[in-house]
């Protein structure tokens, strides 16, 4: 039903040299590359911006750039993006609370994440959401109903937002199970801790897409790492 993708994390790249490390990265059997903008609000540390997006769409006209926005305000920065060559942006329901509810109340607002999903795809971009680990998958069910399908990928967070190298969180498995349980063509992601330990549960949970970033970048054997996780997506 949904093709298997590795997703490298470029957050564990070397940041001298993101078009030479995404190269590599496709190299060795990724499919897509996964570009964390992170604005030292939503989760405390900051990381790049849309610029990088467009330096990478330059070199790698081909390659699919799915942006994970780690940001407060995501609405701000569709345009930047869709101009910049962003394939698919991602951004945190979490972020998406309803006008009168204050931070950090868990009170999400399903009108604005449609909206936003919505504009992103009518800036020509595939549109998903991320999931941080205590966020239910019930939060999108809405979107997600058969024949009316509003997002094109979700990304089940198994690590607390913005840093690469944490530990992989288990109950991100269920949550994925739920997901796949209510829309077998979406494209489900798991971020966070994915390495070659943890990949084979993530596919057999349901999920199609590994996103990696310190197995990948991190690994003494790159080409062997992607080749891994493939084989996890295959079995
Ligand atoms: C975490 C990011 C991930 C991160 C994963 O907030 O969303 O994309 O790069 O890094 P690893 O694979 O090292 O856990
Ligand atoms: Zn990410």
């Amino acid at each position: 039903d949904v093709r298997g993708i590795v997703d490298a994390s470029i957050l564990a790249a070397d940041f001298a040299d993101f078009g030479g490390e995404a190269e590599r990265a496709l190299e060795a059997g990724a499919q897509w590359c996964h570009v964390d903008i992170v604005d030292g609000h939503f989760a405390k540390i900051l990381t790049f911006g849309p610029p990088v997006v467009r330096s990478l769409r330059r070199r790698l006209p081909q390659l699919f750039i799915d942006v994970h926005l780690a940001v407060e305000n995501p609405g701000e920065y569709i345009a930047q993006l869709a101009a910049a060559g962003a394939s698919q942006v991602l951004f945190h329901v979490e972020a998406c609370r309803s006008a009168d509810a204050g931070h950090p109340s868990p009170t999400y607002c399903i009108d604005t994440v449609a909206a936003l999903a919505r504009e992103i795809r009518a800036a020509g971009m595939r549109a998903g959401v991320v999931l941080n680990p205590e966020t239910p998958a019930a939060v999108i069910a809405p979107l997600l109903s058969p024949g009316a399908v509003q997002l094109d990928c979700v990304d089940c967070l198994a690590v607390q937002p913005g840093f690469g190298g944490q530990p992989f969180d288990k109950s991100v498995l269920q949550k994925v199970a739920e997901l796949r349980e209510m829309c077998p063509t979406l494209d489900i992601q798991v971020d966070g801790g994915v390495n070659l330990k943890t990949a084979a549960a993530c596919v057999q949970a349901g999920a199609n897409v590994l996103t990696a970033g310190t197995c990948i970048f991190g690994a003494e054997d790159c080409a062997a790492a992607v080749g891994a996780l493939r084989q996890a997506l295959a079995a």
